[in-house]
């Protein structure tokens, strides 16, 4: 199968540094009680490590699961797992995906953040099921939404940048429908010398399936699951049976 970030996996650790900052507060507060007596916690779509890291700090007992497709990513989050002692212990990285991956029976939490979008509505319905038929009764499901939440054109924004050494590595990007429920991203990434001078230009696309909160709070519950929508978009659901215990 081909690296669907082949040509930016190499910026993504880089450039997603500033927006974990942001997350990780509302992304601790969901994965708040998340117990090691429950199972497993997985890590869906780790990317380069950076929620890893986070769902690991969530419970220094967890055992991990981190699935990554990409193998551009996947040896980042490699690297970024095996150079840390408090991980390596416990984190192994699997390549595979969201619906291939074979999960333990029970979990005692399942993060999946910046990657819905990545699935089919038809694939993230599969995943939502997955996910309920496994989650131990409290143990959270933390997923979040990125805007747009509706197939819109979206003008060119610049995310981020960062400089490392002389260069400076800048993210950006423009979206425009893809049919009622998707966009195609475009997105480029540039590295700058001192000078303003461009080293590199690299444009890519990719198809994101986009959702509106409503739309996937009202899956999740579909599935058994009760969402409840916290800060930056991001979403605590656990099995409805037992309410929905967030409190932040
Ligand atoms: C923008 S990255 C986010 C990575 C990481 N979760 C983070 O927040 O830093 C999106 C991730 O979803 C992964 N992905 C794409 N399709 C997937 C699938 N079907 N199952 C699991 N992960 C997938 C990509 O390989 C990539 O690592």
């Amino acid at each position: 199968m081909a690296d669907a970030y082949q040509a930016s996996g190499e910026f993504i650790d880089v450039l997603s540094k500033p927006a974990w900052k942001a997350l990780r507060g509302p992304v601790r507060a969901a994965l708040d009680g998340a117990s090691a007596a429950h199972g497993p916690f997985v890590d869906v779509g780790a990317g380069t490590g950076l929620g890893t890291r986070e769902l690991a700090g969530a419970c220094p007992a967890a055992s991990i699961l981190a699935i990554e497709p990409s193998p551009v990513l996947r040896a980042v989050l490699l690297s970024r797992v095996a150079a840390d002692p408090s991980l390596s212990e416990r984190a192994t990285v699997m390549a595979d995906d969201a619906l291939g991956a074979d999960l333990p029976d029970q979990l005692g939490a399942v993060l999946a953040v910046n990657m819905i979008g990545h699935l089919t509505p038809e694939d993230r319905r599969s995943f939502w099921w997955r996910v309920a038929d496994r989650l131990a009764p409290g143990a959270p499901l933390v997923v979040n939404l990125q805007p747009p939440a509706e197939s819109v054109t979206i003008p060119y924004t610049t995310f981020g940048a960062a400089k490392v050494g002389r260069y400076t590595y800048e993210g950006g990007g423009d979206a425009e429908p893809a049919g009622s429920d998707a966009v195609i991203w475009r997105m480029r990434y540039r590295v700058l010398d001192t000078d303003g001078e461009v080293v590199r230009d690299d444009t890519i696309e990719y198809l994101w399936h986009v959702l509106s909160a409503a739309d996937l709070l009202g899956e999740l519950a579909d599935a058994g699951l009760s969402g409840r929508l916290g800060a930056l978009g991001v979403v605590r659901a656990v099995t409805a049976i037992n309410g929905n215990d967030f409190h932040h």
